[in-house]
């Protein structure tokens, strides 16, 4: 195996190429790649073509365990990407059409232009994201990172003291609905409860600390609501500094992120004019 590495920014992000995911599938190839993950955080692994969705589901069962959709399929919403591990990220509905601009799914789909990291409403968090290109618009619609270790690093002593401890709640619909989606149903809100999640927290394998927020934070425990949104605002002016790599899709590359030390957004484009086609695998903690 011969690859190339390309750093991206001063602080983190590579390109890599060389590097074949339908290939380099042995142990040694596998270990290779999370020792870059654990040193850039964000990896664009270049293809020439897309991955198929099994060679992409396939992959990402060698990094860590797959999330699986372990909802009931809602009647008459058909599949697009028929593959319970893969989150199809594209503005396409069943039928493989475009969705209509007042569509509350697309509203949704939306709010992932809000900074967050994946699933960080739930217990058991993502761990890397593995997102597929399939169809890229001809404009917009890149992807933004940003290294929360480094984020840490720079916080003033005073902000690291004062976080220390701190527990936030992370809930799907919280961003939902800042992203300008609808108010959920009871039902739909019981699908996806909230949990709860050290705003610092150390990284398993780097041991480096990060600042774990995202758009999913709803409130901080033990702190009046006010108190929370001003911290929660002041940290984000922190975070969104120019520090981050904006990174535009060719057709066929692989972003792959470690969601405990990043956050990332989808940038704005036509979503009524034009096909962005993403697939997603993503790995969670044991
Ligand atoms: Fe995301």
């Amino acid at each position: 195996m011969t690859f190339e590495v390309e750093q991206l920014h001063p602080l983190y992000a590579a390109k890599i190429s060389g590097f074949d995911m339908r290939r380099d599938t042995n142990p040694e190839s596998v270990a290779t790649l999370k020792a870059l993950l654990d040193e850039y955080a964000v990896c664009a692994v270049r293809h020439e073509t897309p991955l198929t969705n099994e060679e992409h589901i396939g992959f990402g069962a060698l990094l860590g365990p797959v999330a699986r959709k372990s909802m009931p399929r809602i009647a008459g919403t058909g599949m697009r990407v028929p593959y319970n591990e893969i989150v199809d990220q594209s503005n396409l509905d069943g039928d493989g059409k475009i969705y209509p601009d007042r569509d509350k799914r697309l509203a949704y789909k939306r709010a992932n232009r809000l900074w967050h990291t994946d699933m960080s409403y739930r217990s058991n968090r993502a761990t890397w994201s593995l997102l597929s290109a399939h169809v890229v618009p001809p404009e917009g619609g890149e992807t933004e990172t940003t290294d929360m270790r480094a984020v840490y690093d720079d916080l003033p002593e005073k902000m690291k003291a004062r976080l220390e401890g701190l527990v936030a709640e992370h809930c799907y619909w919280h961003s939902r609905m800042l992203g300008g989606g609808p108010e959920p149903t009871p039902e739909e809100r019981a699908t996806r409860p909230p949990a709860q999640h050290s705003l610092v927290h150390t990284h398993p394998t780097s041991g480096r600390k990060v600042l774990y927020i995202a758009s999913h934070v709803r409130s901080i425990a033990g702190m009046p609501d006010d108190e929370a949104k001003s911290l929660l605002e002041e940290l984000r002016a922190i975070t969104l500094h120019p520090e981050y790599v904006y990174y535009p899709w060719t057709v066929g590359d692989v972003l792959i992120w470690d969601n405990l030390v990043t956050m990332h957004r989808g940038t704005d484009f036509d979503d009524q004019k034009y096909i962005r086609d993403m697939r997603r695998v993503t790995c969670r903690e044991e």
